[in-house]
């Protein structure tokens, strides 16, 4: 049975991965110190949770994980009620990427009333380790389970292991992902051109220091991207989405234009990315 019961989760799909971030005015996700960032206010926290509404599943790194100890939950009645509405789960599935796979069980994300799935590349078995409900592997010997952070011009030979695992995803209910980050997660999916839509919370702080929202290493395919939707959210903070050029946009406004709402329909097939192979 598939884990998130998305309308969406046609096999042969890939999820469409919406970047969810609040970034200062001088584009840092952290201060200069590093630690658990809180940048947004509450507009932004409606933001985000819209955004949760939406998403069957959120990617999140390791390290963000680690330093923050939890995830985001949708909290705002109104919005719970949304996703009850629409017969889905409470929460969308936390997914944290990892490597190692190293995590302090005591932490609180492992009390979180939601599904936690890893995502990391194939150990010894295919048995979740403790505390998370479902394990999804990286295909051994990929150069995709590397992850490329660390050199981003290899990434279209890093595709492969992703585009197999966000298939899997999809053919399993998990059609619409949030990235919720950090940087270093986010660069190797943008890295990749996995990433169909970008929703920054411009924050009205200045930070400076070496957290930037994307590391220093240049993309291999920079691109650029189109306005979908710009909106003051009080307290100085701007809400900014983007998509690609020419693309739909993963999602759709709601008529009172106070929530993302499911576009299935615009999710590509496989053949139509990129970076598919012929
Ligand atoms: N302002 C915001 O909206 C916002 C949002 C999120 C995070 N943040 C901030 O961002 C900072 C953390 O960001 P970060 O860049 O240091 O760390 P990160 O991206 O959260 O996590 C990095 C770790 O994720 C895993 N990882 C990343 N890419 C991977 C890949 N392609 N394949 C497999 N595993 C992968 C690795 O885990 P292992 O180490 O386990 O191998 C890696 O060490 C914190 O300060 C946090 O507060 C801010």
């Amino acid at each position: 049975m598939s884990p998130a019961g998305s309308a969406a989760s046609d096999a042969g799909l890939r999820p469409r991965i919406l970047l969810v971030l609040a970034v200062s005015l001088d584009g840092r996700l952290a201060p200069a110190g590093g630690g658990a960032a809180q940048l947004g206010g509450a507009g932004d926290r409606r933001a985000l949770e819209e955004a949760l509404v939406w998403a069957d599943g959120c990617l999140i790194g390791a390290e963000t994980l680690r330093l923050h100890g939890s995830t985001c939950l949708i909290r705002q009645a109104d919005l719970q009620e949304r996703r009850q509405r629409e017969g889905r789960s409470a929460q969308p599935w936390a997914l944290a990427v990892s490597r190692s796979g190293q995590f302090d069980p005591l932490l609180p994300f492992f009390s979180q009333p939601l599904r936690r799935g890893l995502l990391a590349p194939a150990g010894a078995g295919s048995s979740p380790p403790a505390g998370f409900d479902r394990l999804w592997a990286l295909p051994p010997g990929d150069p995709g389970v590397a992850g490329l952070p660390v050199d981003l011009s290899q990434a279209p030979q890093g595709s492969r292991g992703w585009a197999a695992l966000l298939a899997q995803l999809a053919a399993e209910g998990l059609a619409r992902l949030l990235l919720l980050g950090g940087a270093r997660l986010a660069a190797s999916l943008l890295a990749l051109d996995l990433v169909d839509g970008l929703q920054l919370t411009l924050v009205p702080r200045l930070l400076g220091g070496a957290h930037s929202w994307l590391p220093a290493t240049p993309l291999p395919a920079p691109g650029s991207w189109e306005l979908q939707e710009s909106r003051p959210l009080g307290q100085g903070e701007l809400l900014l989405r983007y998509c690609r050029p020419g693309q739909l946009p993963p999602w759709k406004l709601s008529p009172d234009n106070s929530a993302l709402v499911t576009s299935p329909q615009s999710i590509p097939p496989w053949n139509s990315l990129p970076w598919q192979a012929p």
